[in-house]
């Protein structure tokens, strides 16, 4: 990132970059992070310094799919999204059903094992997720001498460790990748907990056994017990954010396992694709956009004057979504209920005057996404901006781990093609006549 930009200002940036390029490109050989004219010279098949080149053979019988938008992967029993309608299952269950009456752990295990758990099978998933918290003395140390890094970045580097210390690790069989999925549910609130300790001098907090998961992560993160309401806001959070299909780091993890990596490396992979603002990092871009604005009378002249300079307004626009995602329903009912127990419903005003504010988008299929309320319920729990991406990371890793072990039991190497574009058969210079 340029100094001194914001994360929102460079998502906005990218927004103008995509726009500027677009209006002069036609679909579907649009390259938004190539210049113009870079980009036609490349499909005109010349060079700026040689002007041999030939054209690319063939160029008009490939079809692209930039994005791979609107391209379907691979079958799967894991989710279902209709973007039109809005709506999203797991395993066939209706996200709604799931947010009111079901807790984080009975999700990962419909995720993990695909139907819902009886009393019996919930009490020993849980137990053993309840066992599997702590982290290797060695792997706390790694944290320790990472944690000036970002939040996220530690998480990539300590799931990376585990691996090392996962007796598991290369037993792929599908127990043992349902083992090492568990610990890894387990282990993502430990390792967040205790980087956000240690960057600011204090000691981690050990996991409790007698909290469920939710709970048990903001004990361990501010060393108090967290109230009811927080711990249930916090668990329907988990719930929202557990699963979404073939989003950018589920693929990531499926492309991972596809080549029969283990468990632990397409996790990583997935941690990695998370990161940035087009897909975890929009939380946390939002809850900035909000304290920029500051009043919620300001909120309409606000993104007015974003959407006039071609800017994007975070926590708005889904590639599949293309009308209210459904997750957003039960975060701004949640937001709200945090803003009044808190006493700061100045937060949640202004989050509604700007999706006010974003109406007139609607007719082009731009609504309200999960990350937008999300922010402003992690802002209402106190934690720090920074946290919101590991926080979606904990949320989304039994996703990952459903996705990974769908792939391992029918795989096939995911491997598209990129259309060539570039000069053809150049002629070799040697070093010392290339002026
Ligand atoms: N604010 C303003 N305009 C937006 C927008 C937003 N948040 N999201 C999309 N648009 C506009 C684009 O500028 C584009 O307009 P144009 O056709 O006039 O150029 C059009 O909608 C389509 O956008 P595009 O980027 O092609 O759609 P996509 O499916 O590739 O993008 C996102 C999906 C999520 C990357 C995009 O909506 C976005 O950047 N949102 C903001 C970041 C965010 O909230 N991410 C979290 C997603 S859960």
């Amino acid at each position: 990132m340029p100094p001194g930009w914001s994360l929102r200002e460079m998502v906005a940036r990218i927004g103008e970059k995509n726009r500027c390029d677009r209006s002069r490109l036609t679909a579907p050989s649009r390259r938004p992070f190539l210049s113009f004219a870079v980009h036609a010279k490349m499909l005109a098949g010349k060079n700026d310094r040689q002007g041999k080149e030939r054209r690319t053979p063939m160029a008009e019988q490939v079809v692209l799919h930039r994005g791979l938008k609107g391209v379907y992967l691979d079958a799967t029993r894991i989710c279902h999204i209709d973007g039109e309608k809005g709506i999203l299952l797991y395993r066939g269950y209706s996200i709604h059903d799931l947010a009111q009456n079901a807790t984080f752990e009975e999700v990962c295990y419909l995720l993990l094992y695909g139907d819902l758990p009886n009393r019996q099978q919930l009490a020993e998933f849980d137990a053993a997720l309840r066992a599997s918290r702590t982290l290797p003395s060695a792997v706390l140390d790694i944290i320790r001498s990472v944690k000036d890094a970002h939040p996220l970045d530690v998480l990539r580097t300590a799931v990376s460790a585990l691996s090392a210390f996962d007796p598991d690790v290369k037993d792929m069989t599908p127990e043992a990748n349902l083992r090492k999925g568990t610990r890894l549910i387990a282990q993502f609130p430990t390792i967040v907990a205790a980087h956000e300790r240690m960057r600011n001098g204090l000691e981690p907090v050990p996991p409790r056994e007698d909290l469920n998961h939710a709970a048990n992560f903001l004990w361990m993160l501010k060393g108090e017990e967290p109230d009811a309401d927080s711990a249930k806001a916090m668990d329907l959070d988990f719930i929202l954010h557990a699963e979404h299909s073939s989003n950018a780091s589920a693929f990531a993890v499926r492309v991972a396992a596809s080549t029969l990596a283990d468990l632990h490396a397409a996790i990583v992979a997935g941690i990695a694709a998370l990161k940035g603002p087009l897909h975890g990092g929009a939380a946390e871009a939002v809850i900035e956009m909000a304290e920029e604005i500051g009043e919620p009378e300001r909120a309409e002249a606000w993104v007015k004057e974003q959407l006039a300079q071609g800017k994007r307004i975070m926590g708005f626009g889904h590639r599949v979504y293309k009308t209210e995602d459904p997750r957003a329903r039960h975060l701004r009912e949640l937001a709200k209920r945090l803003g009044e127990k808190f006493g700061d419903p100045k937060t949640f005003q202004i989050m509604t005057a700007i999706e006010r504010a974003m109406q007139p988008l609607r007719a082009k299929g731009i609504y309200v996404n999960v990350d937008f309320y999300a922010g402003c319920i992690y802002h209402y729990l106190g934690i720090p901006a920074d946290l919101y991406i590991p926080i979606f990371a904990i949320g989304r890793i039994p996703g990952w781990v459903a996705h990974a072990l769908e792939q391992y039991a029918d795989n096939l190497l995911i491997r598209p093609l990129l259309h060539y574009v570039g000069p053809m058969e150049r002629p070799f210079v040697p070093i010392d006549r290339r002026g």
